[in-house]
């Protein structure tokens, strides 16, 4: 199995994770976003994960070399040449619908082409191209240097080979393989948004305080992180964004989502990247 250009499209917490770990894994990698401050701070965060793991002699080649098959670009048509493509741009659907009928255009027609979606439909995306044989969901886990998972989802189109193309990617890329339908939230979000949103009507009910019920899950559970603190750290506009995917499509009340975690959005409290979430940085 070769990679011979791995495209990422999008610098944000994940993308520029994906980059790094498939830099790892030893495939040239392009990491294209629209805004250099972007791409300037993926560089940054790169460099200090590589430089950790390094200390830690975890990575079987220099960070220096790791991080320099690394080429950081505004323009999507440097990925012109990549025959294997993630998209980790923000949870848009109309955002990812435009790339995905750019990325068609400019890839070569054998190219794969992924998406990092946390919960869009796989097959709707595949339908904004003519190779919807090729494309699949490729869905990562926040912070990806150290989460191990992979979760893969075929759309109805995806072929068997596109599908084991994938999960060998995922594997050279030191990932664990799991299979999930094309269903809203797929397997890891079908289950963990409703458990964090149960956080906040909690919180809003003042079943316990914020700090009590993280503990209740950490200590109770053994979860390396309460409910509320992940909210923060995934981001709470990308909590509600899942939970109103899930919401809609599965067209349950069930899957409301709480009015305190929207109160929060609309305040710009949107976890650690804002400073300020269900906890203050
Ligand atoms: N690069 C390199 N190393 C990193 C790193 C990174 N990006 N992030 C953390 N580390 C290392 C730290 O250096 C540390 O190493 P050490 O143990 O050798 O000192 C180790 O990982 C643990 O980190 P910390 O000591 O800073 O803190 P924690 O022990 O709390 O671990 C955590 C941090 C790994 C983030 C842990 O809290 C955790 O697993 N949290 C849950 C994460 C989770 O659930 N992610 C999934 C979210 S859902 C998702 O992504 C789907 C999406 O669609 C919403």
């Amino acid at each position: 199995m070769r990679v011979k250009g791995f495209g990422v499209i999008g610098a944000g917490s994940m993308g520029n994770g994906i980059a790094q770990v498939s830099a790892q894994a030893g495939f040239p990698t392009v990491l294209f976003d629209i805004g250099t401050a972007q791409l300037d701070r993926a560089k940054t965060t790169i460099q200090k994960s590589l430089q950790k793991l390094e200390e830690k002699g975890k990575l079987k080649e220099t960070g220096a070399a790791i991080f320099g098959r690394i080429a950081f670009t505004t323009s999507l048509t440097d990925l012109k040449t990549c025959d294997f493509v993630v998209e980790a741009a923000s949870e848009n659907r109309e955002v990812k619908f435009k790339l995905f009928a750019q990325l068609d255009e400019l890839l070569a027609k054998d190219a794969v082409i992924t998406t990092n979606t946390s919960s869009i439909s796989i097959t709707e995306i595949a339908g904004k191209t003519k190779r919807a044989d090729k494309i699949a969901g490729m869905h990562f886990m926040n912070p990806v240097p150290i989460m191990t998972l992979v979760e893969g989802i075929r759309g109805l189109a995806t072929s068997d080979a596109t599908f084991a193309h994938v999960r060998a990617v995922s594997e050279a890329m030191g990932k664990t393989f799991i299979e999930a339908k094309d269903a809203p939230g797929f397997a890891v979000n079908r289950i963990l948004m409703p458990m964090i949103n149960e956080g906040f009507f909690a919180l809003n009910e003042g079943l316990a305080s914020a700090k009590d019920i993280d503990t209740a899950l950490k200590l109770g559970c053994n979860f390396p992180m309460g409910p509320l603190e992940l909210a923060d750290f995934v981001g709470i506009d990308v909590c509600l964004s899942v939970c109103e995917v899930l919401h809609r499509d599965l067209g349950d009340p069930k899957y409301r989502p709480s009015p305190l975690m929207r109160k929060y959005v609309e305040a710009g409290w949107l976890g650690r990247k804002s400073g300020r979430g269900v906890y203050v940085y």
